[in-house]
């Protein structure tokens, strides 16, 4: 897997308590590397990280990423090969009420996690998470590219279009092409999977709800999104992160991480497909649709992944039918009580990289297939 680079590596995962966090930790950890988190605290009660992210090999580092001397301290004493930032206020909803706080963690975040950086005199390849909707959505139907406009309407999405231009800005201005830290940019969306409770979030809010027995509020049931398991975008910032310590290349470069499915599904089917893993007898009233709409939604947006997959030859590994199945497994298992989920969750992992074995995906493949462009 990934060439097999992650084996033994010194790893520092930023957001290592939250949803992506957590799941990437625990992979990280299969492939034989040694995390280091730096973090503030669990997201949400319950929080993917309180349910499987505790191990005995994680080094579990709390720290702000505002406060930049901290954070040097914590890079600068653990020496990492790779990091992924992952780290940043990442609601829509939250950056209505508090845009201060979206704003001062999602680009000076960024900016401190490089300034860091610079400090580093060894190899270090380096994954800065953005988002889809670091992109200006002019709402049109074709998918959006590495080289389109960069924007964002609200408070979060601006604030990671805006984290992009100082990333590109440090990138250019004190890593230089020849040195040893190398940056790649991850974007991608609509992230679905076992172990997400936060709020306003679809599949969060379901199952929050059915957990207690009640149907889901909805907006738009007829809404379609691009969804995707977040094992998918973990598996492109990890095929970014094993690139880049061969390819210098790709140094400073952004990659799109998308959905293979070539079809958008909407909200209504993605929730009766779930009610009915969850158990509803029916599942069309899983949900009631509400009218009320507290902040402005955008429309579709999607991404083009034709750049990822030609130079790094990733592409994304589930259908929507297995996107499914594996989301709602991991929710009914955790709210059934029957399962230890610290070994479910390795197993749904292992799962997805057999799933990609058998699609052929080079990722999944031989050490030497990553390094080929
Ligand atoms: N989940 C999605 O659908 C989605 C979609 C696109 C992009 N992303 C991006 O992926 C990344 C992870 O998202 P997530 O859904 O796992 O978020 P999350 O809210 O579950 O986790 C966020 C993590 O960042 C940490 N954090 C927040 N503020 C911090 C600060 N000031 N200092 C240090 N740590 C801080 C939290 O403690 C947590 O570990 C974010 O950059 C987000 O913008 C997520």
């Amino acid at each position: 897997m990934f060439g097999g680079i992650y084996r033994g590596k010194r790893v520092f995962v930023t957001g290592h308590t939250g949803f992506k966090g957590t799941w990437l930790t625990r992979w990280l950890e299969l492939l034989g590397a040694e995390v280091h988190g730096y973090a503030l605290g669990e997201v949400s009660v319950p929080s993917m990280f309180g349910v499987v992210g505790k191990t005995d090999s994680l080094i579990d580092g709390r720290g702000d990423v505002r406060d930049l001397n901290h954070l040097r301290e914590a890079i600068a004493a653990y020496r990492p090969e790779m990091v992924f930032h992952l780290a940043a206020q990442p609601l829509v909803s939250e950056s209505y009420d508090d845009p201060v706080t979206t704003y001062g963690t999602n680009i000076m975040g960024s900016v401190h996690v490089l300034q860091a950086l610079r400090e580093l005199d060894s190899l270090c390849a380096v994954v800065m998470v953005t988002s889809d909707k670091a992109y200006e959505n002019v709402e049109w139907a074709w998918g959006y590219r590495e080289t389109d406009r960069l924007g964002g309407r609200d408070p979060y999405s601006s604030s990671k279009g805006a984290a992009e231009l100082a990333i590109s800005g440090m990138i250019r201005s004190f890593f230089p092409k020849d040195g040893p830290v190398r940056v790649g940019i991850g974007r991608a969306g609509n992230v679905l999977g076992g172990g997400d409770w936060a709020r306003d979030r679809i599949v969060a809010d379901a199952v929050r709800a059915w957990s207690n027995g009640n149907a889901v509020g909805i907006r738009c049931p007829e809404a379609t999104r691009p969804w995707q398991h977040v094992l998918e975008p973990l598996s492109g910032y990890l095929a970014l992160g094993a690139a880049l310590c061969s390819r210098p290349e790709l140094h400073g470069q952004a990659f799109n991480f998308g959905p293979s499915s070539p079809e958008d599904v909407e909200v209504q089917t993605l929730l009766t497909d779930l009610a009915s893993a969850w158990g509803w007898a029916d599942p069309t009233k899983s949900y009631d649709v509400v009218n009320q709409m507290p902040f402005h939604e955008a429309g579709l947006l999607k991404l083009s992944c034709d750049k990822a997959r030609r130079v790094l030859r990733w592409d994304a590994t589930l259908d929507y039918e297995q996107t499914v199945k594996l989301i709602a497994q991991w929710y009914v298992a955790f709210y059934s009580g029957t399962e230890a989920m610290d070994g479910f969750t390795a197993a749904q992992i292992r799962t997805f990289m057999h799933h990609a074995q058998a699609r052929g995906l080079r990722w999944a493949h031989s050490p030497m297939a990553i390094n080929r462009s």
